[in-house]
């Protein structure tokens, strides 16, 4: 494993081309790997291989740090662009969404708008789950992307994304498009984080409500965005919510996950091409 590692590090610490601000796929993916070395437990207790393997974490270290150097200065210089007025220009170029062949887990993408974003944890307590409610989990970047460009968003869009944690949707829905966005969320911690960031990056078009989405209005929504925020009843519950709504008026559904075939079930909405749980899929309401 000794040997494995210092090829590793030696060739990561060689590539230059790792230090290129456009190599962000490869330099993600180099820092992810020199964080196995630095993380990596001690299977041996002989005194040499473990001042082998500390001289391998340290240099691993000292790459990082160089490497997180280069991200920082990338980001702070895309924050720069957003905070000034320059929407989507300020991402165009690092955002692809081309590759959705792998749909979960994170990849470079999210690092990069992780770190855009800025978002910083909540210091208070997260309220326990109610049943039928899912836990925090951020949409894949990737796929943040695929329903923007799917969507074709347009200036008078308002995107609502049900259960919106963070706020990754509704602040990339506006910095990347001309339509509004707005996050309903029942965790005011994540809410508190989600406006501290949008107004750190002047980011005036994505709004959030500390609401529990059963409770909230919805009546002013064109997009509802669902990363299967809940299940069960809860979902029927606020089905049917929209059902009643679109009984006045029609609007588009978008769903990611495991709430996409209930969905699917429902009469009241037609699919755009074949449902899929891994890939955003597109609904539009018929009266
Ligand atoms: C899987 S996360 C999705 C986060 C976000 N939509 C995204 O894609 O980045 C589900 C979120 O829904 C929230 N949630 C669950 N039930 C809710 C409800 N009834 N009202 C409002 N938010 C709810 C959870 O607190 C959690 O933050």
């Amino acid at each position: 494993m000794l040997e494995t590692f210092h090829i590793l590090v030696r060739e990561i610490e060689q590539d230059r081309s790792l230090e290129r601000p456009e190599q962000l796929r490869e330099r993600v993916r180099a820092m992810d790997r020199l964080e196995d070395v630095v993380w990596h437990e001690a299977t041996e207790t002989s005194a040499t291989y473990r001042a082998a393997l500390d001289k391998l974490r340290r240099r691993a270290q000292s790459r990082h740090a160089a490497l997180a150097e280069v991200q920082q200065r990338l980001c702070g210089a895309v924050r720069c662009a957003i905070v000034q007025g320059a929407g989507a220009h300020a991402l165009r170029g690092w955002l692809h969404h081309d590759d959705l062949s792998e749909p979960w887990g994170y990849d470079h993408l999210d690092a990069l708008i992780g770190d855009v974003l800025s978002l910083d944890e909540p210091a208070e307590a997260i309220a326990a789950l109610e049943r039928d409610m899912v836990f925090y989990q951020p949409t894949p970047v990737r796929h943040v992307l695929d329903l923007i460009h799917r969507a074709r968003l347009r200036r008078d869009d308002i995107v609502v994304d049900l259960g919106s944690g963070m706020g990754h949707v509704p602040l990339l829905v506006s910095i990347c498009t001309d339509a509004q966005a707005c996050g309903i969320e029942r965790e005011s911690a994540y809410v508190d984080s989600a406006r501290r960031a949008a107004e750190a990056l002047h980011v005036e078009r994505a709004t959030f409500l500390a609401q529990d989405v059963r409770e909230a209005d919805i009546s002013r929504g064109t997009v509802f965005y669902l990363y299967t925020p809940f299940t069960g009843d809860m979902l029927r519950q606020v089905l049917d919510r929209l059902h009643d709504e679109a009984r006045r008026r029609s609007f588009r559904i978008a769903t990611l996950g495991p709430c996409t075939p209930a969905v699917a079930s429902e009469p009241w909405l037609r699919a755009a091409g074949e449902p899929s749980a891994d890939r955003v899929t597109l609904f539009r309401s018929v009266s």
